[in-house]
């Protein structure tokens, strides 16, 4: 099951940003270490909910996607957020040193482990040094355990698992031949990974780590609970 592809192909298919809502925004864990005139990315920004926010509290914000849709809804709403098509995995279309913080939100979860480190140079290379890069990604819950152990065969990790296109399809699958029908016939959306705050701060482990909080709300779309953690890192020096 080729991870990295399925993904590219499920986020470049679907505008999404209302799976999360306005659960997930920086506060001030990273708001209150900014400069008034920080500039910000927001990766994997959707149709920039999180951008325009931090945009009319007067950032200077640059957000990409690479989902066309969502950057073209981003655009037309003329929020003041410079929006750009890009796929993080290719790599980030900016110069070093560019931005006083990076954000993610629930975008690193659609990276596979063999991409993550790769991405999160990419993250950093874009970061002045003493920049922020603020992580908000869905962590391990052992509710999805029968999720995570019928995907072990098929990741190199644990704590990935497959997401169904169809929900009453998704609740069907309990054995691994009931997985292996849905891989078979295309049910298969996309697959994802939860983090455990060991994993994320071993991703960004050239960093200090400034600030950890785990969390749970609920998803306006899917209704279902969402358990997140936030992490705030700080790439050493000074600019
Ligand atoms: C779950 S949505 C989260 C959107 C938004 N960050 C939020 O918190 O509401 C994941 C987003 O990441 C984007 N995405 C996934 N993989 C990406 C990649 N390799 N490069 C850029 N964007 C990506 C998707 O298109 C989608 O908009």
């Amino acid at each position: 099951m080729d991870f990295a592809s399925i993904n590219a192909k499920y986020w470049a298919g679907i505008a999404a940003d209302d799976i999360i809502g306005d659960n997930a925004a920086p506060g001030d864990e990273l708001l209150s270490r900014l400069p008034v005139d920080a500039k910000l990315l927001d990766v994997g920004c959707g149709r920039g909910r999180m951008a325009g926010a931090l945009s009319a509290k007067g950032y200077a914000v640059t957000a990409i996607d690479l989902n066309e849709e969502a950057i073209r809804n981003g655009r037309s709403r003329n929020d003041g957020v410079t929006y750009q098509v890009a796929d993080v995995t290719d790599g980030l279309p900016f110069p070093d040193g560019t931005f006083d913080a990076v954000l993610t939100s629930f975008v690193l979860v659609n990276i596979p482990k063999t991409q993550r480190a790769g991405v999160v140079r990419e993250l950093h290379r874009v970061l002045k040094p003493g920049g922020y890069a603020w992580i908000n990604e869905g962590t391990a819950s052992e509710g999805y355990r029968l999720r995570y152990d019928l995907a072990r065969p098929y990741a190199d990790e644990d704590r990935t698992f497959f997401v169904m296109g169809d929900k009453a399809f998704a609740s069907a699958i309990a054995t691994p031949e009931d997985l292996k029908s849905a891989i078979g016939s295309g049910g298969v959306a996309r697959m994802a990974h939860h983090f455990t705050a060991d994993e994320l701060r071993e991703l960004f482990s050239d960093d200090d780590c400034l600030h950890a909080a785990a969390s749970v709300t609920a998803s306006p779309r899917t209704k279902t609970e969402i358990r997140m953690i936030t992490l705030v890192f700080r790439k050493p020096g000074t600019s």
